[in-house]
């Protein structure tokens, strides 16, 4: 039963972002999935509500589908039609709610499966995979690599990290350095100390290179 709804949910994700190239695709949803498994197991949270939320939790982004964002339909839908409990389902659909980032206004999700699956999605956006998603990211928008005239903005909100547009390096000092002193898993916390690691030495070679001192 459990195996069949997670088939389903993989198969279900790999429709929904198959045509995505914006640093969502499916494998980013996969790469959570692997991430949030392992995080559950050491915290020894109930697995199959990690899961599904992880699966599930890009299905609704608001950047991606903003006119689905507070209903989390696609979400809802999914449980509903694979015969997720009710009060399981409501459990993943707050746990999607919790784990976006939104700046100075992020919450710390209520459960320990919230925690899991969000710890397992911002490591994703660190490390040399994180790196690389930036970048796709940025050139998919539009955006200029780097402009040391533009300085990042410190402390950004959650209306401010939506409609902001900025570099791709900036990207690096408002979010993603900011996310190994976020993590809330004991197992979030080490991997993403070696990930954000990884993200300032890549920084400071960037800087040399771009300043002609390499
Ligand atoms: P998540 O999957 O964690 O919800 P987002 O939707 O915020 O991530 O972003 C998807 C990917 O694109 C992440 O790796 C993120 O760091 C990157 N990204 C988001 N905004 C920007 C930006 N302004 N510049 C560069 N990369 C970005
Ligand atoms: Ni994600």
């Amino acid at each position: 039963m459990n195996q069949q709804i997670l088939e389903n949910g993989i198969r279900y994700v790999q429709m929904l972002f198959a045509e995505d190239h914006s640093g969502h695709d499916p494998e980013h949803t996969f790469r959570v999935l692997r991430l949030a498994e392992r995080l559950a197991r050491q915290e020894g949270a109930e697995l199959l509500t990690v899961q599904l939320a992880a699966l599930l939790h890009d299905a609704d982004d608001r950047k991606l589908s903003p006119e689905t964002w507070e209903g989390k339909e696609r979400a809802r839908l999914f449980l509903r039609q694979n015969g997720v409990p009710e009060e399981q389902s409501e459990r993943i659909i707050n746990i999607i709610r919790e784990v976006s980032f939104l700046g100075t206004d992020s919450v710390v999700p209520s459960s320990i499966e919230g925690r899991c699956v969000q710890d397992a999605d911002r490591l994703d956006a660190i490390g040399a995979i994180g790196a690389a998603r930036a970048f796709t990211f940025g050139g998919r928008h539009g955006r200029v690599l780097h402009d040391p005239k533009i300085p990042p903005v410190q402390n950004i909100d959650a209306e401010t990290y939506c409609s902001h547009v900025s570099t791709t390096i900036n990207h690096f000092y408002e979010k993603l350095l900011l996310l190994p002193g976020m993590m809330t898993t004991e197992e979030g916390k080490r991997l993403a100390a070696c990930r954000g690691k990884f993200l300032e030495e890549f920084l400071q070679e960037f800087l040399l290179e771009w300043e002609g001192k390499r």
